[in-house]
């Protein structure tokens, strides 16, 4: 835990996988072009609604230190499979594959034109092993869940709501196992989410925790006494 607060989280340094990744990014946050996005999580109040890229890209995404966070804990965990619910334009996804190259990588959108443009931006980074499926998750996650047979790194950035989120673990846990971490974004955006968090604290697979503030880290080690850490970035 010490070593994965060291490595992933409190590391800053630079990496040279950042800098293509990130000078896309630079460019689509300035993209004028129009999507009418179709979003079927608590992000928006607005079932469909046209959008800009540049802004979904500098709005609707993990930022670059967050970025750089999945990249380091995909590099420092290197798991063999990674599931991703919640696309958008695909830079977290990508972060994710750079940092972990061996792993098979999945991601699940409800947009598919966001599920198009995230697979542009792979092929511009010459990531070949990530995929995403497009519906909602309460329909791509049972399959996409089969197909992986075993679930080493899951990110939760959709959708967030109470229940759903509770329902996406719960659905998870069958493929995962002591070594599983689970990845929750956005803990404090909501009253429902945080509630969703404390909840998801209690749980009896729930053995380790560590609080980002923004994200929350789950494990399920079996070995492991109970342990609830808050880590803090300056
Ligand atoms: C916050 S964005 C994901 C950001 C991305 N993980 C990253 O790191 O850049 C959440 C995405 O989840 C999708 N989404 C939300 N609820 C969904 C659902 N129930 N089924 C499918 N997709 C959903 C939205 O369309 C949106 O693109």
């Amino acid at each position: 835990m010490f070593e994965l607060q060291r490595e992933a989280l409190l590391n800053r340094q630079p990496h040279p996988d950042f800098e293509d990744l990130e000078r896309l990014m630079v460019q689509v946050k300035k993209s004028d072009q129009t999507l009418t996005v179709t979003d079927l999580g608590a992000g928006s109040r607005w079932a469909e609604r046209q959008r800009q890229v540049g802004e979904i890209a500098r709005k609707g995404g993990s930022t670059v230190q967050q970025g750089r966070r999945l990249y380091r804990m995909a590099h420092y965990l290197q798991p063999t499979t990674i599931l991703e619910l919640g696309t958008s334009l695909g830079f977290g996804t990508a972060y994710l594959a750079k940092g972990a190259p061996e792993a098979r990588v999945l991601s699940l959108e409800g947009d598919p034109q966001l599920a198009q443009l995230a697979k542009q931006h792979w092929n511009t980074l010459q990531i070949d092993h990530a995929e995403v499926r497009v519906g909602a998750f309460e329909s791509s996650l049972p399959e996409a869940l089969q197909d992986l047979q075993q679930l080493d790194f899951c990110f939760l950035d959709g959708n967030h709501r109470y229940q759903a989120t509770l329902d996406y673990f719960e659905a998870c846990l069958p493929y995962a196992h002591s070594g599983t971490v689970f990845l929750l974004d956005d803990i404090r955006w909501s009253e429902e989410m945080y509630r969703a968090w404390q909840t998801l604290l209690r749980h009896p697979r729930v053995t380790v925790s560590m609080d980002l503030f923004f994200q929350g880290l789950l494990f399920l080690r079996q070995k492991q006494s109970e342990q609830h850490f808050a880590v803090r970035f300056r």
